[in-house]
């Protein structure tokens, strides 16, 4: 066994008081799937129920009728689950921890005061004209703020659809327009790593492109006090609305499959889609991971470090933490700074026992040598996680080692967008680990493999992994366009969920997850499709053509690599490269940003006029020497071409 094949045992006594152990885990899991009703009825007990469902999976994966109901005729209120309930036993316990960018700056906010934010910001967003089914987008920092705003939303039975604050005012505007908002909530500016972020200014130009005259209304976080332009009559402070609204707001019931939010996200073809999440399901699953994939018990100070703009944010710092009672600490800035030691400077300062974070930061603190860990001791971590992307071993042990001291268990999470909370994990006190491997489905999860004809592949083996079964988290549709919904998951192979994943199934029946095998990158952990970053590009006047692969990265897992064909008349220069990048970067926002740009005379297409990415991927990552089948090319030579003016020389 090579050095990262390494296994590392349950131990014994995390075993004997987490809420799931390898024994409970099998007998659970095999109900979870044999007989979900029993299993899902049972689990909806975590839940306050205006009316507790009877109905509880209804579910359809055909692709003539793709229709995916939990708990249909159940009635609860999502905010009411995250704060009202909590409020007898927990009132006074801190709901948030803040801490902010400076690490001068922290905030604690209680169920109770989190409770009487939240229902006087539902009560301003009702006297602006927003009640159930309307939607809100949200363009925020990692502020409070936020979490308050989604729980405000799911208190009335708006839908939120909280738009990355990284992205661009072109993105923001075509999120806001396809799913219609008339209220916008964002602040002046964000704070990351000491330098600001022009939200407002952001929101400012994306209200100025075709059919973002919806919006009535923007509420404004004031989060730094610059400088601001105002629009009188649609800008608001977001403290006054809130200030002068009444505390007393009831929680609206909502129908378990009333929509609870929109999150868009990308995928290999078109405009991003907004992925629908519904409310009972939702909930349910993301509390349930919650507490059993970090084994969350009371008192905990739990840390996602992720951003609110993913679903990493949605369901794990704010709904699960929040559904739990748990403590959830919200952080504003980067992993590096004001120093490479920041992470460990927080769970010290906070008492952090479960720490969530991505393969990405991981691997950029490595890069700096153990001794950035010196300046803190860690001794509250129980538990660490990852998500987002593959994590490679070496970066595993890393994290297992420097940051958890050798005694916390890493919990790789594989999950989606579309899945609303984690697939396939390994649980604290039931799962022997791999370095780099997701190990195990969670309760209710059939995983599977097949081949490219759809054929089911068993035993050890590689392949694509498919959804056999329904879970209560998946998403129900894409808004507003339910066949494209059943196009993308749905109609690759008949009767299952296609992830867009492929992956390895070892011979102890483990989940290994290689990565995308459609045209979406994985920059960093963020997901970006390879068709939105090339429309952007072919949209700049020196541009004819454009392919984007990714390839590997030592820090973001994958960079961006495009090929560029020129109009005939453009000069190849640096500067054209220059601002290139920069028209992407505007275009879309910060992280799809081209790390490299190569002229490509000719891009190399089949017979057809389809330009063959399998090549373009190989020659980005160096691999020239495999390039496959090349016969069914048009033109032999271009490939020549590129590969001897790749851009990164060996
Ligand atoms: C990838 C993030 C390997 C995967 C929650 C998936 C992972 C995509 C892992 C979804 C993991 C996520 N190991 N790959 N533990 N977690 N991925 O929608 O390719 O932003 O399809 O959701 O990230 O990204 P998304």
């Amino acid at each position: 066994m090579s050095e990262h094949q390494r296994l590392y045992p349950v131990d014994a006594s995390l075993a004997a008081s987490a809420w799931v152990d390898a024994d409970r885990y099998r007998e659970l899991y095999r109900q979870s799937v044999e007989d979900p009703d029993t299993f899902w009825r049972e689990q909806a007990k975590r839940l306050d129920w205006d009316r507790f469902p009877d109905t509880i999976k209804n579910t359809s994966f055909a692709s003539r009728n793709v229709d995916i109901r939990w708990f249909e005729d159940g009635e609860l209120n999502v905010a009411y689950n995250c704060l009202d309930r909590h409020l007898e036993r927990r009132g006074d316990q801190p709901a948030i921890i803040w801490e902010g960018d400076d690490p001068d700056q922290h905030k604690i906010i209680t169920y109770r005061e989190l409770h009487q934010r939240v229902s006087q910001l539902a009560n301003a967003l009702s006297a602006l004209g927003i009640g159930k089914g309307d939607t809100v987008t949200l363009y925020m920092p990692m502020v409070p703020e936020a979490a308050m705003a989604m729980l405000a939303c799911a208190r009335i039975g708006a839908v939120h659809s909280v738009v990355f604050g990284g992205f661009s005012p072109d993105a923001l505007a075509g999120r806001i327009v396809d799913s219609r908002s008339r209220v916008v909530i964002t602040a002046d500016e964000s704070v990351r790593g000491g330098k600001q972020v022009p939200l407002k200014d952001n929101v400012d130009a994306a209200l100025t492109r075709e059919g973002t005259d919806v919006v009535e209304t923007v509420l404004v976080v004031k989060r730094t006090s610059g400088e601001i332009e105002w629009q009188d009559g649609r800008d608001r402070w977001f403290d006054e609305v809130v200030d002068a609204a009444s505390s007393e707001c009831p929680a609206v019931a909502m129908n378990a499959e009333d929509p609870l939010f929109i999150l868009y996200t990308s995928g290999s073809t078109g405009t991003p889609k907004g992925l629908k999440h519904t409310s009972g399901g939702y909930l349910l699953y993301a509390a349930l991971t919650h507490e059993t994939v970090f084994d969350y018990h009371p008192g905990d100070v739990y840390w996602c470090a992720a951003d609110v703009g993913w679903i990493t944010g949605h369901s794990y710092i704010v709904y699960g933490p929040l559904a739990n009672g748990a403590t959830t600490l919200m952080f504003e800035g980067v992993p590096t700074y004001p120093d490479h030691g920041r992470i460990g400077k927080i769970v010290d300062k906070h008492n952090v026992a479960i720490l969530y974070t991505s393969p990405t930061a991981i691997r950029a603190l490595m890069a700096h040598g153990e001794h950035i860990m010196d300046s803190s001791q860690r001794d509250s971590l129980k538990v660490l996680g990852t998500v987002g992307e593959p994590i490679n071993p070496e970066a595993w042990e890393w994290f297992y080692r420097v940051v958890g001291n050798s005694r916390c268990p890493i919990m790789d999470t594989w999950w989606q967008t579309e899945t609303g909370g984690h697939m396939i994990t390994p649980l604290p006190g039931a799962t022997d680990l791999k370095p780099g491997c997701a190990t195990q489905p969670f309760f209710g999860v059939q995983p599977a493999v097949v081949d490219n004809d759809g054929h089911r592949l068993e035993g050890a083996t590689d392949g694509n992994l498919v959804i056999l079964d329904s879970w209560p988290g998946q998403a129900r549709s894409i808004w507003n366009n339910h066949e494209r919904f059943v196009q993308t998951y749905f109609s690759t192979y008949e009767g299952v969920y296609f992830t867009g994943d492929g992956c390895r199934r070892d011979e102890q029946g483990d989940y290994w997850i290689t990565g995308r095998i459609d045209d979406v990158l994985n920059v960093s952990g963020h997901r970006m499709g390879t068709a939105e970053i090339e429309s952007s590009l072919v949209a700049h006047e020196s541009v004819a053509e454009a392919a984007v692969v990714g390839y590997p990265h030592d820090i973001k897992g994958q960079g961006i690599y495009v090929y560029v064909t020129l109009n005939d008349d453009v000069e190849p220069t640096d500067e054209l490269k220059q601002a290139l990048k920069q028209w992407v970067r505007k275009d879309i926002g910060p992280i799809a940003t081209p790390d490299f740009i190569q002229w490509a005379p000719g891009m190399p297409k089949t017979r057809s006029g389809k330009i063959m990415r399998r090549i373009l991927r190989k020659i980005a990552a160096n691999e020239t020497d495999g390039l496959g089948d090349t016969s069914t090319l048009a033109d032999p030579s271009v490939v020549e071409d590129l590969i001897e003016n790749r851009h990164i020389k060996s």
